[in-house]
């Protein structure tokens, strides 16, 4: 059998992790590689635990530091790796430092590189995820598309083999994890919330959570809230809301309960039971339209264009007036559902196997 390589890092990964070994076991040897990007029990180990995923075969180790240091690290134990378990082909996910070190080492090293997540585009091209994606796609010999628009971008910018439609994998993930009725309950019971009466909100993106700007706009716009909001707080995020002398506002404010972050069970079960969802992350704004929510995105852009289309995904920069924001249930067609994993594996087998 074939071996392929899958590296992973980041908390966003270890998610689509699960789908992916699950579909490719049995018609390749898989060889799981983790950088270490993301080490925090909470970021990392809690993914593995919930998403019964198998022990990786290698870990870097890297952890956290500058951009081009954690990919310079990261690229070097790669390369050992590579050099020694030969692998056939190599897969990265997504747009993070881990898929751009994966995936200049699979290209340095002449291996064949599936980018699962291809061919999503911002706006800003300055925003390291921007930059990890393009280059990573630009690489990559099979691109697996989550949605139509990402084929477009790919077609647009020149290329013209292995870019396959696959549909998006997190949506493998919401059809397999259903958070029990009695895990929920208790859930929201441990954090005092109400089924369909608080807000779920995250933010750790960089270009918002390193801009004190921003940070202050948070905490003022929270205040004027009048509902519940459930906090999840990224460890950049409270480091930076400690940094900007801002924490101790944000926490003392007494309709906004924060936690540290939570798992993939927590999460699924907490949107579910949500109002929906403020967020500026890119999973979470799928996670809750596949599970019939809308979200209000802190940026002015996003990826997910067709969520956009649809109603279920608003963009309001980093302002919010609670009054405006609008709950009602949103409804995605059906046919943009697509089990990814099964796509992903054939056009895997079909291009390179
Ligand atoms: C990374 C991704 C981002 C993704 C996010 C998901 C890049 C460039 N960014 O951002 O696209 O949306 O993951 O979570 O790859 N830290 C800890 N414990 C950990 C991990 C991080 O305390 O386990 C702290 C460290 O102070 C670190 C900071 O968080 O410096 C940022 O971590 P990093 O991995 O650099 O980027 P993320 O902000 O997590």
């Amino acid at each position: 059998m074939k071996k392929a390589a899958i590296i992973v890092g980041a908390r966003p990964q270890f998610i689509k992790l699960a789908p992916l070994v699950e579909a490719l076991t049995g018609k390749v040897d898989l060889l799981l590689i983790h950088t270490g990007q993301h080490y925090d029990f909470e970021m990392s180990d809690i993914f593995f635990k919930q998403l019964n995923l198998p022990r990786v075969h290698y870990h870097l180790g890297v952890g956290s530091n500058s951009h081009t240091t954690q990919v310079g690290k990261m690229m070097i134990s790669l390369d050992e790796v590579f050099i020694r378990e030969s692998p056939d082909l190599v897969v990265v996910i997504g747009d993070t430092n881990s898929t751009l070190a994966g995936a200049l080492a699979a290209a340095q090293n002449f291996i064949p590189l599936v980018h699962v997540e291809a061919g999503l585009r911002s706006k800003n091209g300055h925003l390291p995820e921007q930059i990890n994606r393009i280059v990573a796609d630009r690489l990559s010999d099979v691109m697996c598309c989550p949605t139509e628009s990402s084929v477009r971008h790919l077609k647009s910018e020149g290329k013209t083999d292995g870019i396959f439609l696959t549909g998006d994998i997190l949506y493998d993930l919401i059809v397999r994890i259903k958070p029990s009725e009695v895990f929920t309950d208790a859930l929201l019971k441990k954090h005092n919330l109400i089924k369909g009466k608080y807000i779920l909100m995250t933010t750790h993106r960089a270009e918002n959570v390193d801009n004190p700007k921003f940070l202050k706009a948070l905490v003022s716009g929270l205040k004027k809230i009048t509902g519940n909001v459930f906090l999840p707080l990224h460890p950049r995020t409270e480091k930076q809301l400690r940094l900007a002398g801002l924490y101790d506002e944000l926490s003392s404010n007494p309709m906004v309960q924060l936690s540290k972050p939570v798992g993939i069970i927590e999460s699924l079960a907490l949107t579910e039971s949500s109002l929906g969802v403020i967020t500026d992350s890119g999973g979470l704004q799928r996670e809750a339209a596949y599970l019939g929510k809308r979200s209000y995105i802190l940026r002015d852009e996003t990826e997910w264009l067709e969520l956009a289309e649809y109603g279920a995904v608003t963009c309001i920069g980093n302002g919010f007036d609670n009054h405006e924001l609008n709950w009602e249930a949103v409804d995605v067609p059906r046919d943009y559902f697509k089990s990814a994993s099964v796509n992903i594996t054939n056009s895997i087998i079909g291009s390179i196997l």
